[in-house]
């Protein structure tokens, strides 16, 4: 049985926040979007607020003004932190760590008093945290960082549930800092190695957030939505 009705996401401006946003709008959800750059949202349909997740001042308000929220979906993140961890700056890890890791953190601390009593809450880590690649040692701390949140917050949110989303590779602006034509290569590349021999959509990840969002017996799961990533080297 569905029960979201008010859905915040915070990072909901791009990629796959974005089209978790699109879907439950379209299921006709009250959706709200939220980042640094709310501009780049121009969807009728979805309401777009100015927020930086590291703000918990910010973050309160926002949340205060919606409650009670149904379903608050964190897809945050920067795009720092990958390399082999001898050339690894740590100082760009630690960066990538209060990019994704502290923001999220934030979000659902000071977001907490405001969401309904069987409110959803949805992180999004990244399969680094499950799979063995070479140079995702770093990335892959911070998203077990994140993905370690869930169980405990399970037991200790109940009734509210909690849940992560493990994506693999998938093709949102996350990407934009490679050239066109070095990303097209690696996608390419990517997808002949992938069992499922494509990269992901934006939609097919968001497709697992809506349904831990929404599915009322699931709490304290780790949906992976990889591709297959984790059981071959890209
Ligand atoms: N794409 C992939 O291949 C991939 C793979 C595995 C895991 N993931 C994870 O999936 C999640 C979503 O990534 P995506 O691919 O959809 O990336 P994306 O398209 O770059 O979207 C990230 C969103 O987060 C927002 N954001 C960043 N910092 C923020 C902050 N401090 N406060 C509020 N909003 C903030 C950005 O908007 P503003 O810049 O306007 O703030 C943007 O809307 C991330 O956690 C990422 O690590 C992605």
């Amino acid at each position: 049985m569905e029960t979201t009705r008010t859905t915040l996401v915070v990072g909901g401006t791009s990629g796959i926040g974005l089209a978790a946003a699109r879907q439950r709008a379209a299921r006709g959800d009250t959706v709200h979007v939220a980042s640094r750059d709310p501009a780049k949202v121009t969807d009728s349909a979805l309401v777009a607020h100015r927020l930086d997740g590291n703000d918990p001042t910010a973050v309160a308000a926002l949340a205060a003004s919606l409650a009670p929220i149904d379903a608050l979906v964190v897809t945050l993140s920067g795009s720092d932190g990958v390399g082999p961890l001898a050339d690894l700056d740590l100082a760009v890890l630690r960066r990538a760590f209060e990019a994704k890791f502290w923001p999220t953190l934030t979000v659902l601390q000071a977001a907490l008093p405001h969401l309904a009593e069987q409110a959803s809450i949805t992180l999004v880590g990244a399969i680094s945290a499950h799979a063995a690649m070479p140079g995702t040692a770093g990335i892959g701390a911070l998203n077990a960082a994140v993905e370690s949140l869930v169980r405990p917050l399970a037991v200790e949110l109940a009734p509210r549930r909690v849940n992560a989303v493990s994506p693999g590779l998938v093709d949102t602006p996350w990407w934009d800092a490679l050239p066109d034509q070095a990303r097209t290569d690696y996608f390419a590349a990517a997808a002949a190695g992938l069992p499922v021999r494509h990269v992901s959509s934006a939609d097919e990840v968001a497709g697992a957030v809506v349904l831990a969002a929404t599915n009322t017996s699931m709490t304290g799961t780790i949906i992976e939505v990889d591709g297959g990533a984790r059981f071959v080297q890209l």
